[in-house]
């Protein structure tokens, strides 16, 4: 019954908030401006056959080959038509559009023995799972400018089961893949696309700038290890928008390096939009971590519809982290069923190895959290700073979150400073109860 009528009271918000709209529905999606491609070519002008067992490696990467070098004004669209394209890894050049019409599947090959290797990211010092290189994403842009990937709906599907095995037994030798990452790239736009079953996170662009991804599906099992959905690292001028995510892993996590590595690398992720997303996890819908060496600020998160989840909001850190999570805003969370609501964490994830600094804490800093509803949220929230840092401005205002019978439904907090307002089940004393029209602008 409670189920129900929350149901009825947050769907008539949103009746309300759509109304009020209109049709001009707010979007970031236009920081990267749509080009339409005059050249196109198709893959199986090159050899390219969908049949689901032809490798077509060669295929890619002539095609490829022959983008980057006879430079087409206003560059070329790559068609994929309908059928299953097994692949290697291989990687994209600057303008150029790999197109995905209906039906159209780019597939994994499962040989991860021959799979390239690469260096590990300046900002992780390693691979994130094992000392040393990494293996190639599946797809991969380094160094590009003006890329989209989109169509149909067409899958790029990373066949990761082998790869989630070989880390359940323990015999990975070094990271595995990501299914698509670009790396030091400018202008990107990634849309109208099914990702499913990556090896490794699923979408990693890293030390980029003017990102769009918007209207993608992304699929995992709910037990696939590290299978997050988007991670956008050291990067800015990000938009996420209107997609659909259920994986094994946080739904959206920024990041920004790893310790001692990304503290001497220096680079933030910042002005990052993510809009109406809807999802299912084990783990987080939006998280923030727990990799922020670099930094992380001006962050906005709203209309996120999540079930099932593990934590609902997960801002992450740890001590030899250094750099800071600031400026922080999140509204209009829904939860239908979650372990945590909200959780802020100053002690979690793994070192690199011995030699981070034990004294390089993490600032965490104006934090604004409104408008959260939660069913069936077992612990409201945890909100746990660090002794020799405690996490300021920390502001949650409008937060409803209702568990079901036999659950806990406090907060626990510690190590934080801030405010509330109308907050239930009623937060922990160090979220001081206050009103008036300045509310929260001291996390600011
Ligand atoms: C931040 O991102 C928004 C879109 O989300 C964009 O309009 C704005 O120009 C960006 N700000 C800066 C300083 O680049
Ligand atoms: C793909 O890009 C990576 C990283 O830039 C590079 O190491 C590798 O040689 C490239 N592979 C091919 C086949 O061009
Ligand atoms: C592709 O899927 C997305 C997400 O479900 C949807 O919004 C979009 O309309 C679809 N696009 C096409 C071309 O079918």
């Amino acid at each position: 019954m409670w189920r129900l009528l929350a149901s009825v009271l947050f769907f008539s918000c949103l009746i309300v908030s759509s109304l009020s709209l209109g049709d001009s529905e707010v979007t970031c999606s236009g920081i990267v401006p749509l080009r339409y491609r005059n050249d196109k070519i198709s893959i199986t002008d090159y050899g390219g056959v969908g049949d689901g067992r032809t490798v077509n490696t060669k295929a890619f990467r002539a095609a490829i080959y022959r983008i980057q070098h006879l430079k087409r004004r206003g560059g070329t669209l790559l068609y994929i038509p309908p059928g299953v394209y097994l692949t290697e890894s291989f990687n994209l050049t600057s303008h150029m559009t790999l197109y995905l019409a209906k039906g159209a599947v780019i597939k994994a090959v499962q040989d991860t023995r021959n799979w390239p290797l690469i260096d590990p990211l300046p900002s992780y010092g390693r691979g994130r799972e094992l000392p040393g290189g990494r293996y190639m994403s599946f797809i991969h842009g380094d160094g590009l400018r003006d890329v989209v990937i989109t169509g149909q709906n067409g899958t790029i599907d990373g066949q990761g089961e082998v790869w989630w095995n070989l880390w359940r037994s323990r015999t990975l030798k070094y990271t595995r893949p990501n299914l698509i990452e670009f790396k030091d790239s400018k202008d990107i736009i990634i849309s109208n696309v099914i990702f499913q079953n990556s090896p490794f996170w699923n979408i990693h662009p890293v030390y980029c700038s003017e990102v769009v991804i918007h209207h993608v599906t992304i699929l995992a099992p709910q037990d696939s290890p590290n299978t997050d959905g988007i991670d956008p690292d050291s990067s800015v001028n990000v938009c996420i928008e209107d997609s659909y995510i259920s994986t094994g892993d946080d739904l959206v996590a920024i990041k920004s390096g790893w310790d001692q590595y990304g503290i001497a690398y220096g680079r933030p992720s910042s002005n990052i939009t993510i809009r109406r997303i809807t999802g299912s996890s084990p783990f987080a819908g939006i998280a923030i971590g727990s990799e922020t060496s670099g930094g992380i600020k001006n962050i906005v998160a709203e209309h996120i519809t999540l079930s099932n989840m593990g934590v609902g909001v997960n801002i992450k850190t740890n001590i030899g982290r250094g750099g800071y999570i600031k400026n922080i805003k999140i509204s209009n969370v829904y939860v239908d069923t979650a372990k945590y609501g909200i959780k802020i964490a100053g002690d979690t994830g793994d070192h690199p190895d011995a030699n981070y600094n034990p004294n390089a804490l993490p600032v965490v800093k104006g934090i604004h959290i409104k408008n959260v509803w939660g069913v069936n949220v077992r612990k409201a929230g945890s909100i746990q700073g660090l002794k020799g840092s405690p996490f300021t401005g920390i502001c949650l205002s409008e937060i409803n979150l209702h568990g079901s019978l036999n659950t806990y439904r406090t907060w626990k907090c510690s190590d934080v400073i801030g405010t509330s307002l109308k907050v239930s089940p009623s937060p922990c004393s160090e979220l001081r109860t206050t009103g008036g029209s300045n509310f929260c602008s001291s996390a600011f």
